[in-house]
């Protein structure tokens, strides 16, 4: 199977998003390997917006489990300049993720407490929580920017709701 990157993606973000979610599902049916759709939905969704800089996902690392429900993040398959290896629950923006189990989309980084610059060019980021079909938490997506403010409550519906589909069903 070969893929062409589309060039003529809608303007609206909402109606992009659904077109590559489309996509992403017909490249992964019948594919039930999780790095092989993690690495398919980074590849895709890195390729069909300009803003996305960083895109990729933290994997709950099963070896790291604390008795506390406290664990680490491992980097995962992404798009992008070099990342940090492992992230702490509730440290950074990825940490905020996991902890908490809630979107978290940051406008500033450098204002957020504890971010973890892995790249001086990021300037605003979205974490998304990805839950297996369980609803247990696998990992969490993480897409950053090098504009200020890039994401916002459409990213958010748009990629919470692709991830449930692609992980959580
Ligand atoms: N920005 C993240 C760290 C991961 S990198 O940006 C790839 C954070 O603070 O959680």
């Amino acid at each position: 199977m070969s893929y062409v990157p589309r060039t003529d993606r809608p303007a609206d973000k909402a109606a992009c998003y659904a077109e590559v979610e489309g996509e992403i599902l017909a490249v992964l049916d019948g594919e039930p390997n999780r790095v092989a759709r993690m690495a398919t939905v980074a590849s895709m969704l890195a390729d069909a917006f300009d803003s996305y800089f960083w895109t990729g996902f933290y994997v709950v690392d099963p070896d790291k489990a604390g008795a506390d429900g406290a664990g680490e993040l491992v980097v995962g398959p992404y798009q992008g300049t070099l990342g940090c290896l492992r992230i702490p629950f509730g440290r950074g923006v990825c940490g905020a993720a996991a902890a908490t189990g809630l979107t978290q989309v940051v406008e500033d980084v450098h204002a957020f407490p504890g971010h973890i610059a892995c790249d001086s060019r990021s300037a605003s980021e979205i974490v998304v929580p990805v839950f297996g079909a369980d609803g247990v938490l696998i990992a969490v997506f993480d897409v950053d920017s090098t504009e200020k403010a890039a994401f916002d409550g459409v990213d958010r519906a748009a990629l919470e709701r692709l991830l449930g589909k692609v992980f959580g069903t």
